[in-house]
């Protein structure tokens, strides 16, 4: 870390955020935690046989359990890390699902404002994003290219940073059973998929230094999952004054955020190509699965698959899926809530290192300033 310089005033998980966010020089990753057997700060972890049965892992798109590994960090209790437990050919359908269903209504998408009257994203998007990339080049971006998140079940209020009794909408069948699968692989029988936050990257996105701090419940996990190009999380303490561990994701790789480690300050300074030097990586390179396996998700069909494809040669798709309440918990009772101005969100997404460079955009979440 020796590039790294304390800037007057900087905390020190910025100053890790500042060394990864950077293109040039590009940070030395040699210190990225790789998830990986022979790691000295791994421990591996034992899933708990007959948790999950293997059809029921199986629907979702899931190996069997005694197929899985993970990991936990020394130092950091109740992080777990899931190297990429999807069958071959099986995320293609979650990808799918993040592109093509979950940002229709009744779901939330910061596109939401300039789509009124655009039709469907995915439809007005489709034909544009399959012609060659070289073709393109020239094109303007297609709102799909636009999107930057979704918010599924109780909806994130960026303004306010708070969930809200009466602003739900159903949350999908086909993700929320992946996360009770995940959640009870996991020995947390009692997860409730309630509300979930969809982040699209591109090569030069970062998500800023946060903590999720706004479910009421944080007895329950959080559980991400990445589908994509690969990104450096950054896991940190309590306060942002402990420098941050960086790690390294891959597409399909799934992190439980738990107990101890359910509230800690984390960010995702850069995206980076995964290495190998395909164009997507391996697990992504095999064809999409046609078999007709799983009553919850219909395969992913060639033509869609090519639409996600053309999408992810530059994209990171998270999927973050919470529980807001505790069993038998209910909302606070809410005085007038403050009239809301602008894009949500849309400062909390940031493609400009300069802005990171000045002292970080405007943060939307909690515990960023
Ligand atoms: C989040 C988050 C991390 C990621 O959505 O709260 O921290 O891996 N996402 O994109
Ligand atoms: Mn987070």
């Amino acid at each position: 870390m020796a590039a790294a310089v304390l800037e007057q005033g900087e905390d020190a998980f910025r100053k890790i955020f500042r060394l990864y966010r950077r293109r040039s020089p590009p940070a030395d990753l040699a210190e990225v935690l790789e998830f990986r057997p022979g790691e000295p700060r791994l421990r591996s972890v034992q899933f708990g046989v007959g948790a999950l049965s293997d059809a029921a892992a199986a629907r979702v798109g899931l190996q069997p359990l005694s197929d899985w590994s993970g990991y936990n960090v020394d130092g950091f209790q109740g992080f777990l890390f899931i190297v990429n437990p999807f069958l071959p050919g099986w995320q293609h359908r979650w990808v799918r699902q993040c592109l093509k269903l979950y940002p229709r209504k009744p779901n939330v998408c910061n596109l939401d404002l300039h789509m009124r009257g655009a039709g469907d994203l995915w439809d007005g998007s489709h034909a544009q994003l399959r012609r060659k990339s070289s073709q393109r080049r020239s094109e303007k971006k297609t709102l799909l290219e636009k999107l930057r998140w979704v918010t599924l079940g109780y909806q994130y209020d960026w303004d306010t940073k708070k969930y809200y009794k009466e602003q739900r909408s159903a949350f999908p069948v086909d993700l929320a059973e992946l996360s009770r699968c995940v959640s009870l692989a996991c020995g947390f029988p009692n997860f409730k998929a309630e509300a979930g936050i969809l982040n699209y990257y591109h090569m030069d996105s970062s998500l800023g230094i946060h903590v999720d701090e706004s479910e009421l419940d944080h007895t329950s996990p959080l559980l991400s999952f990445s589908f994509g190009q690969s990104s450096i999380f950054l896991l940190g303490g309590l306060s942002r004054d402990a420098a941050p561990t960086p790690m390294m994701m891959h597409s399909g790789d799934i992190m439980v955020m738990s107990g101890a480690s359910r509230l800690l300050y984390h960010a995702v300074p850069r995206i980076l190509r995964h290495p190998g030097g395909g164009v997507l990586p391996p697990c992504l390179s095999v064809p999409p699965s046609t078999e007709d396996t799983s009553p919850l998700m219909e395969p992913c069909s060639p033509p869609d698959w090519e639409v996600c494809e053309a999408y992810l040669r530059s994209s990171r798709i998270n999927v973050t899926v919470r529980r807001v309440l505790e069993e038998g918990g209910n909302f606070p009772e809410e005085g007038d809530r403050a009239a809301k101005e602008g894009t949500p969100g849309d400062a909390y997404h940031t493609e400009d290192p300069e802005m990171e460079e000045r002292g970080g955009p405007k943060r939307i979440r909690p515990g960023q300033d």
